[in-house]
């Protein structure tokens, strides 16, 4: 019989990327195995993100792409999923411009697309099921990690902060915490397969737990996950600034494995703009929490996301972000330019008050050309210092180097020698060189003793 192949295109953030893995688990289960080629899928999904327009742009100019391949062969079927899917306006899109497109779902409903696809076999309609709400949650969902020690685990879904610019809680529903235990069962089934490096994820993992029954918060969470024996770092994202509470600070500092890095998304540095954007917080709160999390945490990596060029936000606002970043010293900085979302009430205010284009361009390169002299900076002063690295690959430059990331993150080019297998190893490091975005060194050490890591993708165990 045909084998039949898939290939999921995942677009987005790591709440995608972990959908994309539990629809490949699901894809195993029904014998499907997974290719790289839109010449020998049976089966083409492309999992979508709806945060900024260009993250949109890039999807649809994919799905564009496929009505050639289902033109040369009609019998592939094309899906589209994720967070675009949610959108009505996408809908009706692909409606008029998208035959090629044969079956729509949503983010509520992925654990349905076994069912799906047996509709679509039997439709010449384009069958759309997208759920408007989320569901309970859904566990004992099969998936297919990728090879590694590194893996991905959900623990809230959904999102409650309604930040005027953001479409995220109409795309992902209302939050939903998972439920500790099977959380806590999962990480242990990841760290008896060798996975050893484990990111828990959620919009705003601060918020875990308060729908709980006993509430619980991710402090709670962290110090079970920790006491997991094989798992040696554990990491989170993302985190929103309000929630980021002095129990979780000092948790940070008091472990040895929970990661040093912390991402603590600012998007403004102007208590007005912050306003209009409903963080909850201002630039007085946000620096205090940062204040604390420096003196608790000295060798704490930090990070931020920020956006330019929100309705109404004039030159002196601009200014207070630069001043803030000045202030904080980010290692580095996610930078955007402010994207108007359908539905959102910055979309609106958009209409009547934009930035102009090139005012936002400008300000995007400067508030870049402040952020790349300080990460430059940061970098320089780890010269000298040892680092344990988790070995990711070999460079896409050149097969003498390994890439290689810290338990904070940061992107570490180490010389290679080839007779020496160290793909998924942790390695001690000395750190010789610092460019903006990454750092160069040397192993200093012998790799850390684990597991051996080769393993076949298993059905997570809850
Ligand atoms: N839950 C995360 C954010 C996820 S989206 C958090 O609150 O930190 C990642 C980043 O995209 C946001 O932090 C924000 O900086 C940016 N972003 C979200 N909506 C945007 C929009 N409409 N235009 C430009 N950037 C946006
Ligand atoms: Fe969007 Fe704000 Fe929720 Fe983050 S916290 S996902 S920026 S609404
Ligand atoms: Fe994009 Fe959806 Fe994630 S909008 S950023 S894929 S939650």
């Amino acid at each position: 019989m045909h084998q039949l192949r898939y290939l999921i295109k995942t677009y987005g953030c790591q709440m995608n990327e972990r959908d994309s893995e539990i629809m490949a688990g699901q894809l195993d289960q029904l014998g499907y195995q997974a290719t790289f080629s839109e010449a020998d899928a049976d089966l083409i999904v492309v999992n979508t993100c709806a945060v900024r327009k260009s993250a949109e742009d890039h999807a649809l100019g994919y799905i564009g792409q496929l009505r050639q391949v289902k033109m040369e062969r009609p019998e592939v079927t094309i899906a589209v999923a994720g967070c675009m899917a949610q959108e009505p306006g996408t809908i009706a899109w692909l409606t008029k411009h998208a035959p090629q497109v044969d079956v729509v779902f949503g983010t509520h409903n992925l654990h349905q697309l076994p069912e799906l696809l047996e509709r679509a076999e039997h439709s010449d309609e384009m069958i759309v099921d997208v759920w408007q709400s989320a569901g309970e949650v859904v566990e004992h969902l099969p998936s297919r990690r990728k090879d590694g020690v590194r893996a991905f685990v959900n623990i809230i879904y959904g999102c409650d902060k309604f930040c005027t610019y953001c479409i995220v809680p109409f795309t992902r529903g209302k939050e939903r915490s998972r439920e500790m235990q099977p959380i806590i069962a999962e990480v242990q089934a990841l760290a008896r397969q060798g996975f050893q490096d484990v990111t828990v994820l959620g919009q705003n993992v601060n918020s875990y737990g308060h729908d709980l029954d006993p509430a619980r918060d991710l402090a709670d969470l962290l110090r079970e996950l920790e006491k997991i024996d094989g798992i040696r770092w554990l990491r989170y994202t993302t985190s929103h600034p309000r929630d980021f509470s002095q129990k979780l600070i000092d948790t940070i500092a008091a472990s040895n494995k929970i990661t040093r890095h912390v991402h603590l998304p600012v998007q403004a540095g102007s208590n007005p703009i912050l306003k209009r954007m409903n963080r909850k917080y201002t630039k007085e709160s946000y620096l205090d929490l940062i204040a604390r999390v420096k003196s608790r945490i000295p060798d704490a990596s930090l990070t931020t996301d920020i956006i330019v060029g929100f309705p109404g936000e004039s030159e002196a606002d601009f200014e207070q972000t630069l001043e803030l970043v000045r202030t904080v010293r980010y290692d580095a900085a996610f930078t955007f330019i402010y994207s108007a979302r359908e539905k959102t009430p910055a979309a609106r205010w958009e209409g009547r008050d934009p930035v102009p284009p090139q005012v936002k361009k400008d300000r995007l390169n400067r508030l870049m050309e402040l952020q790349y002299k300080i990460s430059l900076e940061a970098n320089q002063a780890l010269i000298g210092r040892q680092q344990l690295v988790l070995v990711e690959g070999v460079s896409k430059k050149s097969a003498r180097i390994w890439a290689g990331r810290t338990q904070s993150n940061k992107v570490v080019l180490i010389d290679r020698d080839p007779a020496v297998d160290l793909l998924d190893r942790f390695v001690p490091v000395r750190i010789t060189g610092a460019k903006t975005f990454y750092l160069s060194g040397h192993i200093s050490g012998r790799p850390l003793e684990g597991p051996e890591v080769r393993r076949i993708a298993l059905p997570m165990a809850n």
